[in-house]
């Protein structure tokens, strides 16, 4: 078997180059300060606070570099640690980090199972690794152990029905190649994958797409040696197994039950998600925040009218200039599509989104008394957080 470290030596994932810095930044699920915020700070954190970060098993960057750009650009003080087994992976996120000149970002080469040693993080990151480790409620145990009071963990596992087709070729592939070297493994498996037939569940499944990005991203998806996926329930397990409470998942819409069918009554809210994620069939990774066991934290609300709305992914003139003309609001995201319709009356509060006014400020600039306020927003909140276009946070706000 190839080691996980020599993977990653061989082909550091994901496959960047430190001379694309200069042209645009990456942003994506977990990490972005403002979700990070919105689901573990209830939306209020005091940015001027140093914040601690550990990102473990930061493999080339992708959300070393997002953390530590948006806190730098947003002038917040910050000390990141990176951890990575792979010395390749950690050659191409310093030589991004030092692109985009980010200091604050101590660099480590070394297992995650050490992370209690590194010190104690206000949050961690953890994002396409846990699923790779021999036993992987070590890690989930470890990382909570270097967790600071009050903080929490954004992570990604990958999840068993969009990966439909991926593992029993992992499985064929790993009993092929005994002995062969990550290359050959490479040259010989793409042979095959390129000859797969029409009906094969891998080549039929559009969910997936890394294998056509990169050889990093083929090997990473068809060849890893050491790789699992995680259904709702053993992910809510293995959360309570090693000292962890699910706060949310970043797109919780993708979960909802009640947004694919009528939920019955008798089905608990875990039993719900585990129904939902069957019913969709294309969730490949969750994407989610958690927080210690017995911390009664909950997501950001806007019942405290003092939260500071943010749009994401979605312009507030566009979508209020769509929503005072009664039209639907398409979303489209790989896994999901779905259609929003907001009451008309909202226009006006997302017309005056602009990330700084507070939702009692918006109510005031859209002349909203308090009743009709919250009557209105209500949908809103629910349609646009749930789907992951809008977050509370006050980051960069003043
Ligand atoms: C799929 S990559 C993900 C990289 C990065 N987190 C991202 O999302 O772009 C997995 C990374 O985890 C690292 N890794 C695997 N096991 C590890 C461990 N026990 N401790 C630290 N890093 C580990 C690998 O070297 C690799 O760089």
């Amino acid at each position: 078997m190839v080691s996980v470290t020599e993977q990653y030596e061989a082909y550091p994932y994901p496959e960047r180059d430190p001379a694309d810095e200069v042209r645009r930044l990456i942003t994506g699920s977990p990490s972005h300060p403002l979700e990070i915020d919105h689901w573990l700070y209830v939306g209020k954190r005091d940015w001027s606070h140093p914040f601690r970060a550990l990102v473990a098993g930061g493999g080339t960057g992708d959300g070393l570099i997002q953390l530590a750009q948006v806190l730098t650009s947003a002038r917040v003080p910050h000390e990141i640690t990176y951890v990575d087994l792979s010395t390749a992976a950690r050659g191409i996120a310093e030589a991004r980090a030092a692109a985009r000149n980010l200091t604050g970002i101590t660099f480590r080469t070394g297992s995650l199972l050490d992370a209690p040693d590194l010190g104690r993080f206000d949050y961690i990151d953890c994002c396409g690794v846990l699923h790779h480790l021999p036993d992987p409620p070590e890690g989930f145990r470890a990382l909570r152990a270097s967790l600071a009071e009050g903080g929490g963990l954004g992570f990604m596992v990958y999840a068993p029905y969009g990966r439909s087709g991926v593992y029993p070729l992992q499985e064929a592939f790993g009993a092929l190649y005994r002995g062969l070297a990550p290359q050959d493994r490479l040259a010989r498996a793409k042979d095959i994958v390129a000859a797969l037939s029409e009906g094969h569940p891998f080549r039929a499944n559009v969910n997936l797409g890394d294998h056509h990005a990169s050889d990093a991203g083929f090997y990473d998806l068809l060849l890893h040696g050491q790789d699992r996926a995680y259904s709702v329930p053993d992910l809510l397990d293995m959360l309570d197994q090693t000292g962890w409470r699910l706060m949310g998942f970043a797109t919780p819409a993708l979960y909802d039950l009640s947004r694919i069918t009528t939920r019955p009554a008798h089905l608990t809210d875990a039993q719900a998600m585990a129904v939902a994620e069957k019913l969709r069939g294309t969730i490949r990774v969750h994407i989610a925040y958690a927080v210690p066991q017995g911390d009664a934290r909950q997501p950001a609300r806007g019942a405290n009218r003092a939260l500071v709305p943010r749009l994401r992914g979605v312009q507030a003139r566009a979508l209020a200039q769509a929503v005072a003309q009664d039209k639907p609001i398409p979303v489209r995201q790989k896994e999901a599509q779905a259609i929003l319709t907001l009451p008309r009356k909202a226009a006006p509060l997302i017309a005056a989104i602009d990330g700084r006014r507070s939702l009692a400020q918006i109510a005031t600039a859209a002349q909203v008394d308090p009743l009709a306020f919250g009557a209105l927003w209500g949908p809103v909140e629910r349609d646009l957080v749930d789907w992951g276009l809008m977050l509370y946070s006050g980051l960069g706000a003043r």
